[in-house]
Formats: C-alpha cells, sequence, structure tokens
C-alpha cells in the first residue's frame, strides 16, 4: 500500500460507511444525517486500517461527532510533522486501539471520541464532549476530557437494566413494548425479563 499521501488516510462518513472491514455499526443504530459537509460525523482510520469502530445497535449518534482510530502524530519523535509525499508518513500515526461504543448510547452533537475508549451500554456524551477514557454503562458524561456528570438511574436500576440488556430482546418483542421502553416504567421491563426467563 502507498502509505506516500495523506489522501489515503480514510475519513469516513459514518451515515454511509460503505463495507470498511474496521468500520461495524451494528442494525437499529441511528446516525443523524446531515446536508453539510461540515456537520456529518466523521470516522477517521488508523494507518494500518486494522484499529476498528464498533457501534453496537440502538445507539443515536448526533451530527458532527468525529472517531479518531489513529491520527495521533507521533510526538515522541524531534518532530510532529509528517513530511507528507516525501517519506512513508503515516508510519508516524499512532493509534491507542478500538473504539467501541456500546448498546443503546447517546453520543451528542460535536463528540469527540479518541481511540481505545470504550462507551458503556446505555450511557450518555453530552455533546461538545472529548472522551479520553472508558465510560460506565448508564453514565452521563460531558466536557473536555470527558468526565462523569452524572448517573441515568439508581445503581439498583442499572444492574438491572446492566441484567436485562432489552436489546437482545426478539425484534416483535422489542417493538410491542416500544411505549415501555421510552419510559420510566422499569417494573414493566423486570417483568418481562422474568418472563422470558421462564
Ligand atoms: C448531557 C445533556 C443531555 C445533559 O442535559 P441535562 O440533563 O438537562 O443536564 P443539565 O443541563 O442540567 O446539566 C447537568 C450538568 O452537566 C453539565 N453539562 C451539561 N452539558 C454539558 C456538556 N456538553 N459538556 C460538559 N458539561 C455539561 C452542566 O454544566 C451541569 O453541571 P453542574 O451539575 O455542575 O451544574 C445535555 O447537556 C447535552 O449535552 N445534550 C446534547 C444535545 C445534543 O447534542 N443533541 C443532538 C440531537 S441528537
Amino acid at each position: 500500500m502507498n502509505y506516500g499521501h495523506l489522501d489515503t488516510l480514510k475519513r469516513i462518513n459514518i451515515e454511509s460507511p460503505g463495507s470498511f472491514n474496521w468500520i461495524e455499526i451494528h442494525p437499529e443504530t441511528q446516525i443523524t444525517s446531515s446536508d453539510r459537509e461540515s456537520s456529518k460525523s466523521i470516522v477517521w482510520a488508523s494507518a494500518d486500517f486494522e484499529t476498528k469502530l464498533v457501534i453496537k445497535s440502538y445507539s443515536s449518534i448526533a451530527n458532527g461527532c468525529n472517531f479518531f482510530l489513529g491520527s495521533n502524530h507521533d510526538w515522541k519523535n524531534i518532530t510532529t510533522y509528517l513530511f507528507v509525499g516525501k517519506r512513508d508518513s503515516l508510519k508516524n500515526l499512532k493509534s491507542n486501539g478500538n473504539i467501541v461504543v456500546g448498546h443503546d448510547v447517546w453520543i451528542g452533537y460535536g463528540a469527540t471520541i479518541l481511540s481505545g475508549v470504550t462507551i458503556g451500554d446505555g450511557a450518555v456524551v453530552a455533546g461538545g464532549s472529548v472522551v479520553t477514557k472508558d465510560v460506565e454503562p448508564y453514565s452521563i458524561v460531558g466536557g473536555n476530557p470527558a468526565k462523569p456528570i452524572s448517573k441515568r438511574f439508581s445503581d439498583e436500576i442499572i444492574d438491572l437494566l446492566i441484567e436485562v440488556k432489552w436489546w437482545n430482546w426478539p425484534a416483535d418483542l422489542i417493538n410491542q413494548n416500544m411505549e415501555v421502553l421510552s419510559s420510566t416504567i422499569v417494573d414493566e421491563i423486570k417483568k418481562i425479563h422474568d418472563s422470558l426467563k421462564q
């Protein structure tokens, strides 16, 4: 592969990610579309195209988000300048690993997610945040660098929802219970979960 030019660095609009094997977006995830180029959500490939972006199901990604799988200039060298076109410049781009966005995650407008980060199921990333570290399930994080703002529910309810994993229910059951899932009636979710166990 010719790494001589930054053109080979892939910046892919995740609204239409195509069939790149380093982007895995599960069904039922909603990527907000945009007519404006500048507010599309983008994933930046790692130089080796092996580091992955995974976004699991029932997640919502607002406009203007950036997922940086690579694109870290190696600041340990004398210069961070890449001498594009004059040398194999992409070998100086580093990554901290895969980005994994869990199920039922909401990422607000203009958030940036850095390589190596896992965002737990049910979490919320506030608009404009820069997420540099893993995010706990069902927590809300915000700011630069993103820090916990609050939890979405009590620990007891979070434990229940982590056990229930409603996104694994049969699609029909999810569709029948959209109103309950879109409410705060946790008891009903528990009832359905218990009935599935029988
Ligand atoms: C995260 C969010 C949902 C929280 O909303 P909320 O529950 O109404 O929370 P509040 O506005 O009361 O803020 C709660 C705290 O979080 C902080 N906070 C809110 N948004 C923040 C942000 N983007 N970055 C950093 N901190 C933030 C507030 O300053 C406040 O801090 P405090 O408790 O120290 O005063 C909201 O701020 C947000 O970012 N929404 C994204 C909207 C968006 O992108 N929509 C796109 C359409 S899909």
